[in-house]
Parts: structure tokens; sequence; C-alpha cells
């Protein structure tokens, strides 16, 4: 079977993978009403093409934090992608460095950050991290990230506790007994991570925790999982330099809205002054473009990342992140956006949102 777009992926990914690795992968919280939602709320917004401009050259570079990408299309973090592949992040890292585009590694790495880097030493990479309740452990991640040259920390702010995943509770998943989060082993107490049912995040962070991460690290804070204008605005007076609009993939709370529908508000609270990134349901250039028009620097994927890898590994994932960027290419082009600096608001059919 030819591999033509990101579906052909999800169609063969399910197929590869045991019934409880896909679970854990494609599922959502509670009914999943809202991982669903991330998906169509992007095939409800229509959009305004404008025709002769003189399409002859189109880019479709752009800079995150200051550095270029290939594309404003990058990889969310993913937890254990051993499951998916035998070498993992490694060939996550590999195929994200072919592409050019950024590869945020999951503190729930299923490869050591060593090996990552090792494999791909020129790609750019962030570091998501899960605050854990040690802080000396936190501190230990972030100068061991940082001398590894992770350009950024993406700091999950919705898991305080973890959804409600009723499919892995029906498959009994266990991750501790199939992968060793190699990066979470204290050197004292060997591994300590338990299973994702007794997740080890600390559940009591709070705003005022951010200055202790700004005071230990050089590295620009973003903050994942914002989805109110509320938590934008804090967000920007605690001086972060970016937000990832993003519900964890309709993964932690269920019947929040759709990211693409909670970008419009952060954007707005925000006003420029940093960076707004969105993730969740992103599947066709188009949504890569639709993001952009509503004011997002760039969008990341995590679902197809992991089809990319069951299906052929490395260069399933080079793969997918081919197609979205060929189809954004011809999104932009289609409707007469030379650079990405073109792509505006008025390209949203703004009656039918
Ligand atoms: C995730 N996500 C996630 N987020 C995070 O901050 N740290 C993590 O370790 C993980 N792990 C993880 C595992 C799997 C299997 C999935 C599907 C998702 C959430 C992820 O970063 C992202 O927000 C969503 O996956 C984006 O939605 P799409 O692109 O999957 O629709
Ligand atoms: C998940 C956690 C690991 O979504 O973030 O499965």
């Amino acid at each position: 079977m030819s591999l033509v777009c990101l579906a052909d992926f999800q169609a063969l990914a399910r197929e590869r993978l045991s019934k409880s690795s896909w679970d854990y992968i494609d599922g959502g919280a509670g009914d999943g009403i809202t991982r669903d939602d991330n998906v169509a709320a992007f095939k409800k917004i229509r959009l305004r093409p404008r025709y002769l401009k003189d399409m002859s050259k189109v880019d479709i570079r752009t800079t995150i934090q200051g550095q270029e990408v290939s594309a404003p299309i990058c990889i969310s973090p993913t937890g254990f992608h051993c499951l998916a592949w035998p070498d993992g992040e490694m060939s996550t890292a590999r195929a994200a460095q072919a592409a050019d585009v950024c590869y945020v590694t999951s503190t729930y790495a299923s490869c050591t950050l060593e090996d990552i880097v090792t494999t791909a030493p020129r790609g750019l990479r962030w570091f998501q991290l899960y605050v854990l309740p040690d802080r000396e452990l936190n501190k230990q991640l972030i100068r061991r990230v940082e001398s590894l040259g992770f350009k950024a920390l993406v700091i999950t702010v919705d898991v305080p506790t973890l959804g409600n995943r009723r499919h892995d509770i029906r498959n009994q998943l266990d991750l501790k007994s199939n992968l060793l989060l190699k990066n979470l082993r204290s050197p004292k107490e060997g591994n300590i991570m338990p299973n994702l049912q007794m997740t080890p995040i600390d559940p009591s962070i709070s705003w005022n925790d951010l200055s202790w991460f700004q005071s230990i690290t050089q590295l620009p804070i973003i903050l994942k999982g914002i989805l109110t204008k509320e938590d934008a605005e804090l967000a920007v007076k605690h001086n972060v330099h970016g937000i990832i609009v993003s519900n964890h993939g309709g993964r932690q709370l269920d019947e929040v809205s759709a990211s693409i529908d909670a970008l419009p508000e952060v954007v707005a609270a925000v006003k420029g002054r940093v960076e707004v990134y969105v993730d969740g349901g992103i599947r066709s250039g188009n949504d890569v473009l639709k993001a952009l028009a509503l004011g997002a620097k760039c969008v990341f994927v995590g679902r197809p990342i992991l089809w990319g890898l069951a299906c052929q590994g490395e260069h399933g994932v080079e793969e997918v992140l081919n197609i979205l960027k060929n189809e954004f290419r011809t999104s932009m082009t289609l409707t007469g956006c030379r650079s990405v600096s073109e792509i505006n608001r008025d390209l949203i059919q703004f009656s039918r949102l």
C-alpha cells in the first residue's frame, strides 16, 4: 500500500501495533469528546484564497525562539517511542534532524537523552519536563539537558493528575513492565518511575514555582497545555518565553475546547509578547495553514509521528513530516501566501467559525 497522507499511516499503524499499544497511543480521556473535537474543529474552518500573486517561489521556513526550522511543523513530546519501534526516540531524532524540524523530547522518553543526542547531533531539540516532586532530581535533569544542547525547556502544565483513560485500565497497561524510563533513574535509588497509573508528576506545582526554574536555568521556558486567556496572561506575567496551546491530544481533561478553538483567545491575550504555538488534531497542510492564520507561530504534531514510527521507523517519521510539509506548501501556494509572514486572519472565513 502506498502511504500518501497521514490517515494512511494511521491505518497501517493500527494493523502493526498490539491492541494495548494502539489504544494507549490513540486514546483520549473520558468519552474522547475532546480528542475527536481536535480533528473535527479544523474541518469546520473554511479558507479564503487569493490569486494572481506570482506564486513561482514559496518559502515555508520559519523560526521558533530565534532558531530556523524548515517549516512551522515540529514534533510534540510523546512518551515511550520504543512501544512503536525498537529504536524508539533515536529513530525519531534522526528523522527530525533530516527533516530539519524541532523535536520536543519527552521526560518519558524510552531511550536515554545521551543516545538521542548522539544519534542526531545536529538536530534542534527542546526538552519537555514533567516536574518531579524531588527538586534535586529536576535540577539534575535540567543540567543534563542543558549540557546536551537542548535549546528550550517545555514545562507541561496539564497533568496535575493523569486523565482517566478507560482503555488503558481495561487493557491493564503497565508501561513499567515493558520499558525502563531511562531518564528518570536517580543515581542512588535506581529506577524511580512507577507505572502511569501512579504517575510521580508533582501535583503541587504552581505559578510561584516558575521563578525557581528561571533561577536555575538560562533556557527559555515554554508552558505546554494553556487553554485560557487568564492563564495566558499569567504566563506572560511570569516571563515565560512561549506558550503551547494544547489539551494534550484530549488525553487529560475531556470536554475542554479543541485546541484550534482555544487558540484565538490565547493569541488575543498574549498580544504578540511571546510566541504562541498549538498542538492537537493537526493532520494536513491545510490544518497547519489554519493554525498559523489564527496566530500560531508553529504547530506541533503528536500521534502522526508515532504512526510513522510504527509503520517504518525513522523513514516513516521522515515521510510523515515530508507529507505534511509538501501539503503545507501546496496550501500556501493555493491561497496566495509566498512566505509564512503573509499568512494572516484574512485567510479564514469567519462566518463558518
Ligand atoms: C502524549 N502527549 C504528551 N505530552 C507531554 O507533554 N509529555 C508526554 O510525555 C506526552 N506523552 C504522550 C504520549 C502519547 C502516546 C500521546 C498521543 C500524547 C501529548 C502530546 O504532546 C500532544 O499534546 C498531543 O499528542 C497532540 O495531539 P495530536 O497531534 O496527537 O492530535
Ligand atoms: C500521556 C502522558 C505520558 O499522555 O503524557 O500518555
